[in-house]
């Protein structure tokens, strides 16, 4: 099989006490920095979810990430950088804005979408003339870049289409044999993808919601609007004509295996909870199996479910995104038909965590009323 290799799985402990400073100097760090400069793609862990890294200024590195995860050539790639030394690498020229998000936001869950320079290669950019840029907010993602001396285009390290990994086990289900390997740093903190914000226009726009809040940014630089295509359902992305400003919106996203339902939230958690029960009821007779994602105080009505995954509590929305992607690979693992998600508030990072919970369902979407 033309992708079988065999992939290393290297395990740094703690991490979250390991400084930039001394993991470069970590063994691992060095023989997977190795891989990445000999034109491998090799899997690290970052604040948001687990990215899938190559040179970002290597045609030939970088297409080894479309082959590896089986994604579209016209959804271009993030980089990632680990000072601000190597921005000249990436884009000619950083203006005041962008400095002034960059001390506000880096390392952070921020990618900042601005004009490329010559040395981008065409594939990490999918031929637009911008790039997507962030700092990680991880010791082993900047270790790694530190040491490889190079960006690195990195997406999310899942095949195309299947919910993100946030543990080096998800991405060694996605991805065991296909890449040269995995630095396993433990389960990651925001749990779901950096913001994208578009800054090459005169108001800055949110491409993507994420790890910084719409309000975050708002404080640090003004007016931020949200790009109109976010409200839009799924369903109406998918013809292959739509060119929207972040190519990736087109495609089917983060899906499960079952059938994802999200059920609205905003006439109230009870009569929420009441829609959904009277669904398994009736799934259960034709047979389904059925899982449910809710909170922890909902964990307990679910009596005839299949599978019941608590995301942590209502009223911590960051807990939610940090379990969100696992939920939805444990439902996979269970083998479920049919998944009813409950719907969350949009406020902070809850735009994040619906926006990917709406893209996952493909659109579908239960009004409670
Ligand atoms: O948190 C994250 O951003 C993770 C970690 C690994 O850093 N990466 C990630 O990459 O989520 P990926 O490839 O799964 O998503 C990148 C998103 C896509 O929606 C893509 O279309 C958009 O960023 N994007 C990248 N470059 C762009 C550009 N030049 N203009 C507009 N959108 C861009
Ligand atoms: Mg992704």
């Amino acid at each position: 099989m033309k992708h079988q290799k065999q992939t290393k799985h290297w395990v740094i402990h703690g991490t979250g006490d390991n400084c930039v400073d001394k993991l470069i100097r970590h063994p691992h760090i060095h023989e997977a920095a190795k891989y990445i400069r000999q034109g491998e793609v090799v899997s690290f862990p970052t604040e948001t979810v687990y990215g899938l890294g190559a040179n970002a200024l290597s045609d030939e590195a970088t297409k080894g990430i479309f082959e590896a995860k089986g994604r579209p050539s016209d959804n271009p790639l993030i980089v990632h950088i680990s000072s601000v030394d190597q921005l000249s690498r990436v884009v000619d020229n950083v203006d005041d804005r962008a400095r002034t998000l960059m001390n506000a936001f880096w390392p952070g869950p921020l990618t900042i979408v601005l004009e490329k320079s010559e040395q981008v290669c065409s594939l990490v950019t999918a031929d637009l003339s911008t790039v997507g840029v962030r700092m990680p907010d991880h010791p082993v993602a900047r270790a790694l870049i530190e040491v490889a001396g190079l960006p690195l285009a990195a997406p999310s390290a899942n095949r195309s289409g299947k919910p993100s990994p946030t543990s080096a086990g998800h991405v060694l289900h996605d991805l065991d044999g296909r890449i040269a390997g995995v630095i396993d740093g433990g389960e990651t903190g925001v749990g779901v993808e950096s913001t994208v914000l578009d800054i090459t226009q005169d108001i800055p726009v949110i491409l993507r919601p994420g790890g910084v809040t719409q309000r975050e940014l708002t404080e640090v630089i003004g007016q931020v609007n949200v790009d109109p295509a976010l409200s839009m359902s799924t369903t109406e992305h998918v013809s292959h004509d739509f060119k929207p400003i972040s190519p990736g919106m087109k495609y089917k996203h983060y899906a499960p295996e079952g059938e994802l339902w999200v059920v609205d939230n905003r006439n109230g958690t009870s009569k929420m909870r009441a829609y959904i029960k009277q669904n398994i009821t009736e799934f259960k007779r034709e047979g389904s199996r059925v899982g449910v994602l809710t909170t922890d105080d909902g964990e307990q009505d679910y009596t005839e479910a299949d599978l019941v995954i608590s995301l942590g509590s209502r009223e911590d929305l960051h807990t939610v995104a940090r379990r969100i992607y696992d939920g939805l690979r444990q439902m996979d693992a269970a083998h479920v038909d049919l998944i009813f998600c409950e719907g969350f508030s949009t406020d902070g990072i809850g735009a994040a965590i619906m926006n990917r919970l709406l893209k996952a369902a493909g659109g579908r979407v239960h009004d409670v009323r």
